[in-house]
């Protein structure tokens, strides 16, 4: 029998939402910066001296109301300014990582962007220092398999995004692979094509975002020019029957962010949202939180919500957590015993 795969007895519907929460999860797409909460911002903020041009968090929060993924980019950028020691990147990914174990997140392979910190003249060094030392203590202190993937900004140039590998090189063994993130379109993956292919060369694990806001056509580049294992986003395939059947065929993960995709009004509201046409299609579809901070919810959250509005159960339950510790890069005998532990939880609830 396939390790993944599990006929599970439906679960009460007043039960459900305690099942979702207590499942082991994996999450595979958060970009770390995206944590950073507005309390932390500010006492960021004061810790280092920087200015933000908000007078409180209430007001700072009230500015995160989205029209799409740019407006969102453009404050997610400016709250990252607070981020300059070593000390500050750890902290902000320890505040994720507690939070992740409290949602019973037993694997997080967590994005992070380099460039955003490197232009304002904070080392890469610092930047992966803090970062990592906060995995390390993840997995002493909470029990929490941690790893960090490097994204490049598309909206920045393809020499750019060279300057930023060469940088990292030196601290290679502390990230497991490279994303693509930032403003889609009219950036389409293609661009970062020869990056892509010396990353490839160097064995690390390739991902990038493709089909969040763009077409079809761009989920296609990613996966044949780019070449990548795993599709963040990807929810606009289902507008392509024909790209809908070569992910599914080549059990190609889409790490789905339904609050995410909530707050840049890719979608009308979350019942509409097309994760059930994703399972139903076969595709290794997953959920995850994106930016939890600005989008309203971490892992649980994104779970409870769009079972509530979409009418998923515990079918759709196990799928979604196996299909996580499918696509995530850790080694087969991990993956066994991480469904092993979906399998108790699951046993608890029928
Ligand atoms: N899309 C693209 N870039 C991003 C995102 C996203 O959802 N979150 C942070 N950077
Ligand atoms: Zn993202």
């Amino acid at each position: 029998m396939n390790t993944f795969s599990r006929t599970v007895p439906p679960v009460a519907a007043d039960r459900l939402p305690d099942l979702l929460r207590a499942m082991p999860k994996a999450e595979l797409h958060m970009h770390i910066e995206g944590s950073l909460e507005p309390e932390l911002i500010f006492a960021l903020a004061r810790r280092n001296g920087v200015a933000i041009p908000y007078a409180n968090v209430e007001e700072l929060r009230r500015a995160y109301a989205f029209t799409n993924l740019q407006s969102f980019l453009d404050i997610y950028y400016a709250g990252a300014s607070v981020l300059q020691k070593e000390q500050d990147f750890y902290d902000m990914a320890w505040a994720y990582l507690e939070r992740a174990a409290a949602d019973n997140v037993v694997r997080a392979e967590m994005f992070f962007d380099p460039q955003t910190h490197t232009e304002r003249g904070v080392s890469m060094q610092t930047v992966v220092d803090g970062l990592h030392r906060a995995c390390v203590d993840a997995k002493s202190k909470l029990g929490v398999d941690a790893e960090l993937i490097m994204c490049f900004l598309r909206h920045l140039s393809e020499e750019d995004a060279f300057a930023t590998l060469e940088q990292a090189l030196p601290l290679r063994d502390r990230f497991i692979g490279v994303g693509l993130d930032s403003s889609e379109l009219g950036h389409p993956p293609e661009k970062f094509a020869r990056v892509f292919a010396r990353c490839r060369e160097l064995g690390l694990h390739l991902v990038a975002h493709a089909g969040e806001e763009g077409p079809p056509a761009y989920v296609w580049s990613a996966l044949d020019v780019l070449k990548v294992e795993r599709i963040d986003h990807g929810v606009q395939s289902t507008r392509d029957p024909a790209l809908m059947k070569r992910l599914a065929q080549d059990r190609i993960p889409l790490t789905v962010c339904p609050l995410s995709n909530l707050k840049l009004c890719v979608f009308p509201d979350l019942g509409r949202h097309n994760l059930r046409e994703l399972l139903d299609g076969g595709l290794v579809a997953t959920v995850n939180s994106d930016d939890p901070a600005y989008f309203g919810g971490y892992m649980n959250r994104n779970f409870t919500e769009t079972f509530a509005a979409t009418g998923l159960g515990a079918q759709h339950a196990w799928q979604l957590a196996a299909n996580s510790f499918e696509g995530s890069f850790t080694d087969a005998a991990t993956k066994r015993g991480y469904v092993d532990r979906l399998g108790a939880v699951f046993d608890r609830f029928a």
